[in-house]
């Protein structure tokens, strides 16, 4: 701010705190009615017959006033309100206050207390963080804010989101993979096959993949399921359809599903394909508390 404006507030401010102060004092002593009777102490206001009484200011109230007034008049001084004064607080002391500089101070201020709680485990290992009971606690907190709302508060997952606590993994479950996870997200790419391999064909497959994970199913259509799975699906599921961390493309053997792993599952998956997104966090969360978070997801499959 310029000079100009410096002073032109700096003047109003004065001017209004001595006008406030001229209106008190003014409005202090009763005004002397010199009309002929003596006792007469209204204001000779009447409004539908009832009278005002031309009382002084309560004492206590009067005090109240002035004492806000000059606790205006050093406030103003400290804050500083009347210019380059270098007041009291730390964020002056480098040049007088502007809103800037305060919310500079407040910043640099913010990152230091962050430094101190994160600066240590950005050091250690993954490894190393699981065994650290504080750093899993800050983790839990992280996990609660940000990721509960899709895998579940224990990190249990649901219908369609993954369960972070066991060993079955899309991606992989090394620290690694999981922050990669973490810091990129993932985009999982399961094409829709009802064009390509109609209703009969997705059946017949279906059939040979309740049959991995050794759940009922039509023995007739096994071997034409497994021709199809071995031409359309094992690039990405692999040959023995344990799965493929690189496409994330789950292990079908297991009988862990994403989605549903009933017959009619199976088929809906198999006929519109599917499509799960895991959402980058390395633009919401900054790395160390990306870090803590690797930590902590690996420490929920580590029992
Ligand atoms: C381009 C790679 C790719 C091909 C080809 C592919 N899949 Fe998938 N499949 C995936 C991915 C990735 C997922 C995980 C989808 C997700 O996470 O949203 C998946 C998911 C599945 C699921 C759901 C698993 C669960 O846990 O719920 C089944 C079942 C499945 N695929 C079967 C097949 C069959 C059968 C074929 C062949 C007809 C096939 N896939 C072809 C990549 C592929
Ligand atoms: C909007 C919902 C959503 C949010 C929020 C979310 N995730 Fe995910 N996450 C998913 C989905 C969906 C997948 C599976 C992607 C797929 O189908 O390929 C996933 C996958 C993952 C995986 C990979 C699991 C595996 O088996 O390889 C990890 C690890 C993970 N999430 C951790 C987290 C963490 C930690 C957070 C909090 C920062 C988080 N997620 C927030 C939806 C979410």
């Amino acid at each position: 701010m310029s000079t100009f404006w410096s002073l032109w507030i700096i003047v109003l401010t004065t001017i209004n705190l001595a006008l406030i102060l001229w209106v008190l004092l003014a409005n202090r002593k009763v005004a002397v009615h010199d009309d002929d009777d003596p006792e007469n102490k209204t204001t000779g206001h009447v409004y539908d017959g009832i009278e005002e009484y031309d009382n002084p200011l309560p004492k206590w109230w009067f005090m109240m006033f002035v004492i806000s007034i000059v606790f205006t008049v050093f406030y103003l001084i400290l804050y500083p309100g009347m210019g380059g004064f270098k007041g009291i607080f730390p964020f002056y002391k480098e040049g007088h206050w502007t809103s800037v500089r305060q919310l500079e101070y407040q910043q640099k201020q913010a990152i230091e207390s962050y430094q101190s709680s994160y600066g240590v485990y950005s050091l250690m290992t993954v490894e190393e963080l699981v065994d650290e009971p504080r750093a899993m606690k800050m983790a839990s907190r992280i996990f609660a804010n940000n990721c509960a709302v899709c895998h579940g508060a224990d990190g249990g997952g649901s219908l369609g989101f993954p369960n972070l606590t066991d060993n079955d993994w899309l991606y992989g479950g090394d620290p690694t993979a999981i922050k990669e996870t973490l810091l990129h997200g993932r985009q999982a790419a399961m094409p829709g096959w009802s064009g390509i391999l109609g209703e009969k064909g997705i059946n017949e497959v279906t059939q040979y993949v309740l049959s991995l994970s050794g759940q009922e199913h039509d023995a007739e259509l096994v071997e034409s399921g497994q021709a199809i799975f071995k031409a359309n699906c094992a690039s990405c599921h692999g040959a023995d359809a344990k799965g493929n961390y690189a496409q994330g493309a789950p292990n079908l053997t297991d009988d862990i599903w994403l989605y549903e792993g009933t017959p009619a599952g199976i088929r809906q998956t198999l006929r519109d394909g599917r499509n799960g997104v895991m959402p980058a966090q390395k633009e919401r969360l900054r790395e160390d508390k990306i870090h803590l978070l690797t930590a902590y997801v690996y420490s929920l499959s580590q029992e």
